[in-house]
């Protein structure tokens, strides 16, 4: 069982990782949820993390992280994610409510449980490494940490050079790739092979309803105009490769790079450069997705939801 603890800024491929996460629960424990700012800001995307935990029948606790980068201005990507951070979806009256502090949780948990937690971090990577850098102890308990986020052999989404979560706070990533500890990296070169398509959320439409259906189906038609509109094609499942990877690694293939963050130039702020290949390093650089069991999966895992 993979216990894990998700950091996520809700934001529609972070609501399609925490719907799989929920209905992996038979491989993935998610012992903890932090809602961090980035498509859009804190209170919007605790707002949506609670929302999803409630519909998603979570017994997970929520928690805030961060509320902005270590250094630069906050960004978001509100021109995709809607000004709400999930446009889409009308949820019914939240019941939940936001157990705390991430950052103090995530420190808790995984330094009393050495060896055993795995940090997912699907939005800006501020709350990691605030973690890593308030205490020794927490990057040496780790597991591991599963990140989506960067591009090594390919442009941004945000800049030419950066992926909106590295791009949203540089400095933080940089931090967690040379934290040294072991870390599986979900770029743009893998996570743009797992790209929505009509025909997909038509197989949805014909499954069996579940409470999750109606806001899946909600959330993409949004996601989708928003992505037609700003990148002229179809959304990527980004966030879900995380999720994916926890449950069956061998939907994915890797590459073993060590990996450098450009926190100083202004053209390529927020880049993400990799050694050449040579088997060194502590990231695992996602490079092929088997794109029929990573949606076999999602099928599975949106078929099992409460
Ligand atoms: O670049 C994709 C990432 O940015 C995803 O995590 C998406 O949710 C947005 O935050
Ligand atoms: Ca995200």
């Amino acid at each position: 069982m993979e216990r894990i603890i998700i950091d996520c800024d809700p934001g529609h491929d972070d609501a399609v990782a925490l719907a799989m996460a929920r209905g992996l629960s038979d491989k993935i424990k998610v012992e903890a949820i932090i809602a961090t700012y980035g498509n859009q800001s804190i209170d919007k995307t605790l707002t949506n993390t609670l929302n999803l935990a409630q519909a998603l029948k979570y017994d997970a606790p929520v928690y805030t992280g961060s509320l902005r980068p270590l250094i630069r201005e906050r960004v978001a990507a509100g021109y995709i994610h809607g000004e709400n951070g999930l446009a889409g979806p009308v949820f019914p009256p939240c019941t939940r409510y936001c157990n705390g502090n991430g950052i103090t949780t995530a420190l808790d948990l995984v330094i009393n449980n050495p060896g055993e937690i795995t940090f997912v971090s699907v939005g800006p990577f501020t709350d990691l490494a605030v973690c890593i850098k308030a205490d020794p102890r927490f990057a040496k308990s780790l597991k591991r940490i599963v990140v989506m986020g960067g591009a090594i052999n390919r442009s941004g989404n945000v800049t030419p050079s950066a992926e909106f979560n590295v791009y949203a706070d540089p400095e933080a990533a940089q931090i967690v790739f040379n934290s040294g500890v072991d870390v599986v990296m979900f770029g743009l070169d893998v996570t743009l092979q797992l790209t929505l398509s009509d025909e997909i959320i038509e197989n949805v439409k014909k499954m069996p309803a579940t409470s999750y259906t109606p806001i899946f189906l909600a959330a993409m038609e949004c996601y989708v105009a928003a992505c037609k509109e700003y990148v002229h094609d179809y959304p990527s499942m980004h966030d879900p490769c995380t999720i994916a990877y926890l449950a069956d690694p061998s939907i994915f293939e890797f590459e073993r790079r060590s990996v450098q963050v450009d926190c100083k130039s202004e053209l390529n702020y927020g880049r993400t450069v990799a050694a050449f290949p040579n088997g060194e390093g502590n990231v695992l650089v996602g490079v092929k997705a088997y794109k029929e069991k990573f949606w076999s999966l999602f099928y599975e895992a949106l078929s099992r939801l409460p």
